[in-house]
């Protein structure tokens, strides 16, 4: 399935980028073959990406496992080299360089730092690595450690840090030198969920503040909270991308009601509509589109069942997800059956 077309009418409320603005991130025909990796033959890793990150926007880079999200970030951090194609980092196309490295702040996925060191041992290192002068990095670890919520544990070995707090003090090394950007490889895969609210809530602030924020995730709930943008890989190659609101369809309708017994529910069920959600003695259905309204009325009718609310329903991004991974399954399998 081609990228849908994007034009500055589509360009929705939540997509709060500038679209007048020069991207951020910009890749064409982006293709990296890892030469000989697999017994030999060669691993076809991304194949013709065109990627477009706007400035001041979060862009969720989903896609299921091995399908080349990660290769993306490295081609993008300069740490590996394309096959083929080109790329562009703040309107420069020199990746790697010093000038752009600093301008990105990255945090790898499963960020591993040694045990013996305390945190802010760990960002005392990554600062002298950017080249910060003693002053500067003094003020930034404290700005960093602030904003992360981790003064209180700066001076405990990374040895006794939870998950969370080794990730938070992952994305403080990523937010050292005050990046424009910032890469963010699976921010919050094995934390619980308060730690991942908290985490979600610092990208958000940083978003909110100017950053430019490129997070590789599988929590769908998640990048669907907070991104402006998403993109969705499989197999290496984009199946799909825009706003959140130009993706999700809301061609199904959610129909809230009252008073629904067993019996009530076979019809439905029948029917093709589905209960969804229950609170209390309320039920609320999800009707598919290719299911008449008339058809969901003449239940309730029948069986008294009382309509509280009708309202569109919005496909969730795990909706879509599945939608676009599903039919690029099913069109890998056809191809490799003819
Ligand atoms: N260094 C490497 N050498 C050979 N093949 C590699 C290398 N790194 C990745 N690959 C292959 O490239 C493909 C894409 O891998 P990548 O790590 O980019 O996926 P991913 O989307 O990040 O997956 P995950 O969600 O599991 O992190 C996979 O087939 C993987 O096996
Ligand atoms: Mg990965």
């Amino acid at each position: 399935m081609a990228p849908p077309e994007l034009t500055e009418t589509d360009d929705s409320v939540r997509d709060t980028a500038d679209s007048t603005e020069a991207p951020v991130i910009e890749t064409q025909k982006l293709c990296k073959i890892y030469e000989g990796a697999l017994g030999g033959e060669d691993v076809k890793a991304l194949t013709d990406l065109d990627l477009i990150v706007k400035s001041g926007e979060i862009f969720g880079y989903l896609g299921p496992n091995g399908s080349g999200k990660t290769t993306t970030i490295k081609l993008l951090l300069g740490l590996i080299f394309p096959s083929s194609g080109s790329m562009k980092i703040l309107g420069s196309s020199r990746i790697g360089a010093p000038s752009i490295r600093k301008n990105i702040g990255y945090l790898p996925e499963g960020a591993y730092y040694p045990d013996f060191l305390r945190g802010e041992e760990v960002l005392r290192f990554y600062g002298q690595l950017y080249g910060l002068e003693r002053h500067d990095l003094k003020r930034r670890m404290d700005n960093v450690l602030e904003l992360v919520g981790m003064q209180h544990a700066r001076s405990r070995l990374v040895r006794g840090y939870s998950k969370g707090m080794r990730q938070r003090i992952g994305l403080a090394q990523a937010l050292l030198s005050d990046p424009q950007i910032l890469i963010l490889d699976e921010p919050t895969t094995g934390l619980d969920p308060i730690a991942r609210k908290e985490i979600r809530d610092i990208l958000v602030r940083l978003r909110d503040e100017g950053k430019t924020l490129f997070i590789s995730s599988h929590e769908l709930l998640e990048v669907e909270m907070i991104s402006n943008r998403v993109g969705i890989l499989y197999d290496g190659v984009l199946q799909t991308t825009g706003t959140i609101d130009e993706l999700l369809l809301d061609r199904d309708l959610s129909v809230e009601v009252r008073g629904a017994g067993a019996e009530a529910l076979e019809k439905f069920a029948a029917a093709g509509i589905q209960a969804e959600d229950a609170v209390d003695n309320k039920i609320v259905l999800r009707l598919p589109e290719t299911v008449s309204i008339y058809a969901a009325m003449s239940i309730c009718e029948a069986e008294h069942v009382e309509v509280i609310r009708i309202a569109p329903r919005r496909e969730t991004l795990e909706e879509l997800f599945v939608r676009v991974v599903g039919m690029a399954e099913r069109e890998a399998r056809e191809k490799a059956s003819k």
